[in-house]
């Protein structure tokens, strides 16, 4: 096949590949074929997974990039490590897994780089949300907590607490989106403590005035507290210029992501990076050399690309390559 005939790494037509769910860990990893074909693992390569979870892209990555490349697996919730611990021991020390926030890459695993690739699948893993003991379900009732580390920071009961009304409606409204937060904030206040996510569901269902619809009352609201608790996007904003600096020359950066706050951050990073080199100074030099070159100008969509399975619905995945000059 002729050079310009044969397609470049971003359009290797790669098939679905199928996964065994992990007993006790249940997670279907999304997005899993156009993951793979977008960072084309190879032989010798070195990979980072900054949300490990259950070692689902991570095994994957491993799998195509034997006999020798290595991956570097990271996640904060020590439950995750165990469940990707077992999925991945037959790789050896191919696979090295740290305990640790993504904001933190540089730190933990620079002496592991340069990277091939990067990816960060962020959000949570279907047990977090599927164990009641988590607490972060509306669904299950259980303790307050949602924090993914749960051996430190506050939980979800005691930033309640702590919280004004006002403040509580700002992350109700802000991370959760929320149009009723101000109504919702006040009802959690007046019923203050909570300890179960079944009793706060309910006080946020009847708090909002809530009339049957497709999706529960409490979701907007449970989604904005965990973000909080987790301090997800602070988390995200940090980790997307680390990924960058542990990417070797021609390193892929795949980030996805699960609602519009996340993508948004993605894709507002990835554009400035591409595009910085553009800007210049008043006599007309480059303020700087772009970072990286987009691979996908518009996110890859999970219910188009992975309609099968339902946790990709909202799933985008955005990539970009780390520029030689950069
Ligand atoms: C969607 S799951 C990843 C699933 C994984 N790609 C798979 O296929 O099994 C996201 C994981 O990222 C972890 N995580 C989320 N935010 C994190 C952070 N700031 N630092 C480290 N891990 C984080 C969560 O604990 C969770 O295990």
């Amino acid at each position: 096949m002729s050079a310009a005939r044969r397609p470049r790494r971003a359009e290797a037509v790669v098939q679905a590949p199928s996964q065994a769910l992990i007993p006790g860990f249940e997670h279907r990893s999304v997005l899993l074929a156009d993951t793979l074909a977008q960072l084309a693992p190879r032989p010798g390569g070195r990979y980072l997974d900054g949300t490990l979870g259950g070692g689902g892209h991570a095994e994957l990555i491993l799998e195509n990039s034997g006999p020798d490349g290595i991956l570097v697996g990271i996640d904060r919730d020590p439950a995750a490590l165990r469940a990707a611990g077992e999925r991945l021991a037959r790789f050896g020390d191919r696979a090295r897994l740290l305990r640790g926030r993504f904001s933190e890459m540089a730190e933990l695993a620079a002496a592991h780089g340069p990277f091939d690739g990067v990816l960060l699948d962020i959000g949570t893993s279907s047990p977090q949300l599927d164990h009641a003991d988590r607490g972060f379900s509306f669904m299950h009732d259980g303790p307050l907590d949602m924090r993914m580390d749960p051996s430190t920071g506050e939980s979800a009961a005691e930033l309640i607490d702590r919280l004004t009304e006002e403040a509580l409606a700002d992350v109700i409204y802000r991370y959760g989106e929320e149009p009723r937060s101000r109504r919702i904030a006040k009802a959690i206040v007046a019923g203050r403590p909570w300890t179960r996510t079944g009793a706060l569901a309910a006080c946020v269902a009847e708090g909002s005035g809530w009339k049957a619809s497709r999706t529960h009352p409490a979701t907007r609201t449970f989604q904005a507290l965990r973000i909080a608790v987790n301090n997800e996007l602070d988390e995200l904003e940090r980790a997307l210029p680390a990924a960058v600096s542990l990417l070797a020359p021609g390193g892929r950066l795949a980030v996805i992501s699960f609602h519009s706050l996340e993508d948004r951050i993605v894709k507002g990073f990835l554009r400035t990076a591409a595009e910085i080199g553009t800007a210049r100074d008043a006599y007309g030099a480059p303020l700087s050399a772009p970072a990286l070159r987009l691979c996908t100008r518009r996110a890859i969509d999970g219910a188009e690309a992975d309609p099968t399975n339902p946790r990709s619905r909202s799933a985008r995945l955005r990539v970009a390559e780390r520029l030689p000059t950069a």
